[in-house]
């Protein structure tokens, strides 16, 4: 059985330091295969910022993968923003800000959604282009008896009453593609809520902020656990209460003729 523990939206600068050190705690403990991490590390992409983070990930006891979201891009400094965006990140997290990971029981592609900018107003919007979908096409080619996974920080699905928070564009062609080529789920952040549910026959999984104070008002800081294989899981949400990350509730999954269903 493979444990992975998805986490999303640290945004260091605005985290929590009780949340932060129960979360290390609780890695320990649950003692996951990977951490997933879905972006936006930091709040305002700051030096102090991402040494923060790249602190927290040296603290970390386990594997784990991780892609930027948009706070990860300087909101204000322009100049940063649209000659050398990622700088930062590579220098104190990652040179690689699309990873991947295969193994043999699970494999991970991680994309970068967050966009410098462009010709429209929206520049904290998430994007997918085709150059990506091929990217984890050609990825998922040969591997139907993993458990085959895709970390993005924008959502490709939102509740009915968030759909003003916007799509990241291009969710509707990426939508075919993805679940052709076998992918099983989809593991986000941004919008700082967490919900799981069946999507075109693949999982959609969000975090909401694991770690900062940036709350959606009725949501609190949480976390998703993910265990099982490429034929059945459950997903664990955890939420903050109080003092600790406490068990909230349990999904679980079967995959049934190439489309997964919720039990
Ligand atoms: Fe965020
Ligand atoms: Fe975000």
């Amino acid at each position: 059985m493979t444990r992975i523990l998805h986490i999303s939206d640290l945004h260091f600068g605005r985290s929590v330091a009780v949340v932060v050190h129960a979360l290390l705690r609780k890695i320990s403990t649950l003692q996951p295969d990977i951490v997933v991490i879905s972006g936006d590390l930091t709040q305002r992409a700051k030096t102090s910022e991402f040494k923060q983070a790249a602190e927290f990930l040296n603290n970390l006891t386990t594997p784990y993968i991780l892609v930027p979201g948009n706070h990860d891009l300087a909101a204000f400094r322009l100049v940063e923003r649209l000659l050398y965006p990622w700088a930062k990140w590579r220098k104190y997290l990652s040179n690689d800000l699309e990873p991947t990971i295969r193994h043999t029981n699970y494999q991970i592609i991680g994309i970068n959604t967050a966009r410098r900018g462009g010709l429209y107003l929206d520049w904290s919007r998430g994007r997918i282009n085709q150059q990506q979908i091929e990217r984890i096409q050609q990825f998922f080619s040969h591997s139907p008896q993993t458990l085959n996974l895709l970390v993005a920080h924008h959502p490709f699905w939102l509740p009915t009453n968030q759909q003003h928070r916007g799509l990241i564009v291009g969710s509707n062609t990426a939508f075919q593609p993805l679940k052709a080529c076998g992918l099983d789920m989809i593991l986000s952040g941004h919008v700082h809520l967490d919900y799981c549910r069946v999507v075109e026959g693949m999982i959609i999984s969000h975090a909401g902020t694991t770690t900062s104070d940036r709350l959606v008002t009725g949501y609190t800081n949480s976390f998703n656990l993910i265990e099982g294989d490429h034929l059945t899981l459950t997903i664990s949400r955890y939420h903050w209460k109080e003092t600790d990350f406490i068990y909230f509730t349990k999904q679980g999954f079967v995959k049934q003729d190439a489309r997964w269903h919720e039990q």
